[in-house]
């Protein structure tokens, strides 16, 4: 099956008076028809730089300086042909037809999103009206069947509603029901569960799942907490630093992991089975300076499978370890690796 969406060798760096940020440094990774994807990592690893690029949503001083991201994109004819996203002038017309309609984004500060002077109503029916070819009669019968389908309590007054005037969930629901008003094929979700309570954030997750599979849309979603992944996610991308450390199936990656530093964030997790008293391992050391990036695997300072001359001297390519799980580690790679600054 061709993937929705692939993305290979992505690049965004910052270009900053003080040096140059490279938030996504070499990211793979492809999202197919259907699937949910989780990428996972601490916070700063670029998660975010990443989904904002696949939108061409990067702002100056940050520019995607390399890589391609595929997408499988329906022209105004229903014609379908694989576009390359990091190609498209940001401002252009087919990105702007994409953004929203085809990819839609739930976006990590839910608050910001909605403009404070506009009911949500009139906001989710611009979005209708900017991308489906409806009057306004329909696009009020739609952004009704929206909220109605993410669980919003009375839809038709709720259309009236300023976002500041709803509890935290329910603003979560409208902006998820505005991001699927146009019936996106994929969706991405930036941490959206993150300002919400825990009892919340369960409903949230169980209602994006029966959306996606009636809708039979994909669905990327970016979150820092490994519980949130075995509950949502088909298929993992393990982030740190930029790259992506590993990715496969969910249960591999809980069960089988393989990177050191998956193992390591594993490990971290607290479970109910360790033995009373029993300190929970974290990390050594911590996440380095952005300016400060290690040479080599940028994993190597913080690693226990650390090995000199090895990996500080390259970085390691992402390779497919078996049909199922691909990894970045010297451990295993043994093809040509990358020599830095080419
Ligand atoms: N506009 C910007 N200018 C300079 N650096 C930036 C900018 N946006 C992001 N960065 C840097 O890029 C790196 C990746 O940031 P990103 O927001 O993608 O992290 P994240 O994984 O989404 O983290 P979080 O879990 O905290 O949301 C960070 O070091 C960040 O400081
Ligand atoms: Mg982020």
């Amino acid at each position: 099956m061709t993937p929705l969406l692939s993305v290979r060798n992505l690049k965004t760096h910052f270009f900053l008076d003080e040096g140059v940020v490279k938030a996504v440094d070499g990211v793979d990774f492809d999202v197919f028809p259907g699937q949910v994807v989780g990428i996972v990592g601490e916070s700063g690893c670029g998660k975010s730089v990443t989904i904002k690029s696949v939108m061409q949503l990067i702002q100056k001083p940050g520019r995607i300086i390399d890589g391609q991201i595929l997408f499988r994109h329906h022209d105004e004819a229903g014609r379908e042909t694989i576009i390359d996203l990091a190609q498209l002038d940001p401002h252009g017309k087919t990105i702007r037809s994409i953004r929203g309609a085809e990819i839609a984004l739930i976006p990590q500060e839910p608050m910001a999103s909605f403009s404070p002077v506009h009911t949500i109503g009139d906001q989710i029916m611009e979005a209708i009206l900017l991308h489906l070819d409806v009057d306004e009669e329909e696009a009020r019968r739609i952004a009704v069947e929206r909220l109605h389908e993410v669980g919003m309590p009375n839809p038709e007054q709720r259309l009236n509603a300023y976002s500041w005037e709803l509890s935290g969930g329910l603003r979560q629901r409208a902006m998820i029901a505005m991001s699927l008003a146009c019936n996106p094929r994929l969706l991405i979700a930036d941490e959206p569960t993150t300002a919400i309570d825990v009892t919340t954030q369960a409903q949230v997750l169980n209602l994006l799942l029966t959306l996606q599979k009636q809708h039979n849309m994909a669905i990327i979603f970016i979150t820092h907490d490994l519980g949130v992944i075995a509950q949502i996610a088909d298929f993992v991308v393990v982030m740190y630093l930029g790259r992506v450390m590993e990715s496969g199936p969910v249960e591999d990656i809980f069960f089988n992991p393989q990177h050191p530093y998956t193992k390591a964030l594993l490990e971290s997790i607290p479970s109910i089975y360790a033995p009373a008293g029993k300190r929970l391992p974290t990390i050594e050391g911590s996440i380095p300076h952005p300016f400060s990036r290690p040479s080599g695997c940028p994993f190597h300072p913080r690693c226990k499978a650390f090995m000199p001359g090895v990996c500080n001297a390259a970085i390691p390519k992402l390779k497919a370890i078996n049909d199922r799980q691909s990894v970045s580690c010297f451990l295993y790679d043994h093809a040509p690796a990358i020599v830095e600054g080419s």
